[in-house]
């Protein structure tokens, strides 16, 4: 198993290309399951869980093609083609590799009128359950019954438009809903729907297939059922968690990045909330310049909330960077309740921090210092990196495999701004 091996102490400089959106791209390719052309989706990012993904509409019978890859699915370029989609059921092996394998339910519902899609069950960070998408489908007119650890869901005539009012955001929900809605007879109102960038993106690319959907970026959504979708070539929008995830690197090592293929209002929530912390983001084109305004490093506060509030596929990193401050700060996640596993593995690293429930108090240390530490999520294998940055001496983040399921080539990124780290392949700890 991959390990990754970090010297700490060196500002990061340089610049910092950003790919597309994983949390994008994934319900951009299940949206192929709704047309029988071909969907094209460029800015494709090359990591595990789109691997992943292909595999499961692969066993659909969607045919993938990608342009620049080798034999496996990674590519820039890639071409769904749905034509004959000659199986319905999402089966536990591949459900359980990646919970957004049930994106998968709306679209084979609204197109085949039947589908069979393993429960995800819950994950490291929650409970994470899906009552949502199914009342929601339900609400559309499908009959769902939960058989032996699988939705089995049917809509025999087809689905029909209604109003669903979310009690809780969610931004899975909102996207199956979504698509589920662009096939479904009538119009679908979605109240309080998730306004999350990847949402957008998704309804942009659904519109360019041929959808109707009103409202786009606002927590209603309007969209009018069409007799059919077609093919559309669509660019996956810039990772807003990638993108804060190296403006944190930025920040942690005193250093100053260009990040680049990437946009500032993504990431609005986190300029606002490091900017009294003491760190600067610039537009500069096509890109955010991120450094400190003059070195020191400030505790600020920070609570989770959905778009456009602080993403909590941040906090794990903003805990990182926090550990460093002066001062004081409260971190608080409001979107899962066990998202706060990096919080032990960064105190053995020389973190003050105290966990109360949902709310973390981290106290700033003059410096962090390596060790090695392994984490269950990917945001919170990342918050490790950047800590290992920051560290004094050496840090090994064990359990490289949750990095690569949302982070590109992460350790030949930041080497190529002065990081001093490197993948190790096999052995480690489990
Ligand atoms: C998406 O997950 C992202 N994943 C997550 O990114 C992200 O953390 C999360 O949104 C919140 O922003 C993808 O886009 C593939 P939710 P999702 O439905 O859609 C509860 C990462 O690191 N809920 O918005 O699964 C749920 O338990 C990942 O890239 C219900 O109660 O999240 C949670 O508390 C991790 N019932 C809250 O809502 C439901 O039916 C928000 O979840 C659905 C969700």
């Amino acid at each position: 198993m991959d390990r990754i091996r970090i010297r700490g102490g060196n500002p990061l400089r340089g610049a910092i290309e950003v790919g597309g959106a994983k949390n994008a791209a994934l319900p951009l390719m299940t949206a192929s399951l709704l047309t029988d052309e071909t969907l094209v989706l460029k800015n494709l990012p090359i990591l595990a869980d789109i691997n992943t993904l292909c595999n499961l509409l692969l066993q659909h019978g969607v045919a993938i093609h990608l342009a620049g890859a080798g034999g496996n699915c990674a590519g820039r370029v890639i071409e769904l083609t749905a034509r004959n989609l000659t199986n319905t059921t999402a089966p536990y092996d591949l459900v359980r590799k990646m919970r957004a394998s049930v994106l998968v339910l709306g679209p084979l519902v609204a197109r085949c009128r039947e589908a069979r899609v393993s429960l995800p069950g819950g994950c490291a960070i929650g409970a994470r359950p899906v009552d949502l998408h199914i009342k929601g489908l339900q609400a559309m007119g499908a009959e769902i019954e939960l058989d032996r650890g699988y939705i089995v869901a049917k809509a025999p005539n087809g689905l029909k438009g209604a109003e669903f009012v979310f009690p809780k955001v969610s931004v899975g929900a909102t996207e199956n809903l979504l698509m589920a809605a662009t096939l479904a007879k009538g119009e679908t109102v979605l109240v309080n729907a998730a306004r999350e960038p990847e949402v957008s993106d998704l309804a942009h690319c659904l519109v360019a297939m041929g959808a109707d959907i009103q409202g786009i970026g606002s927590d209603t959504l309007r969209i009018r059922g069409v007799e059919r979708l077609h093919g559309a070539t669509h660019a996956v929008v810039p990772d807003r968690i990638e993108t804060g995830t190296y403006a944190m690197a930025a920040a942690i090592t005193g250093g100053e990045l260009d990040i680049m293929n990437t946009r500032l209002e993504l990431i609005q929530s986190l300029a606002t909330t490091l900017q009294p912390a003491g760190v600067v983001f610039t537009e500069i084109e096509n890109g955010v310049r991120v450094a400190r305004a003059n070195g020191e490093l400030h505790g600020v506060d920070t609570m989770t909330e959905p778009f456009p509030g602080f993403p909590t596929d941040l906090q794990a990193q903003m805990m990182a960077l926090m550990c460093t401050a002066r001062g004081a700060a409260m971190i608080t996640e409001t979107i899962f309740e066990n998202r706060f596993m990096h919080a032990p593995e960064l105190m053995r690293m020389g973190a003050r921090i105290t966990v109360h429930g949902s709310s973390a108090l981290v106290r700033g240390v003059e410096r962090l210092t390596g060790a090695p530490v392994m984490a269950t999520d990917l945001r919170a294998s990342v918050s490790l990196v950047l800590a290992g940055l920051a560290a004094e001496g050496e840090t090994t983040v064990n359990r490289v495999y949750h990095l690569d399921r949302g982070y590109e080539r992460v350790e030949e990124k930041l080497a190529a701004c002065g990081a001093d780290i490197e993948r190790i392949g096999g052995g480690g700890e489990d």
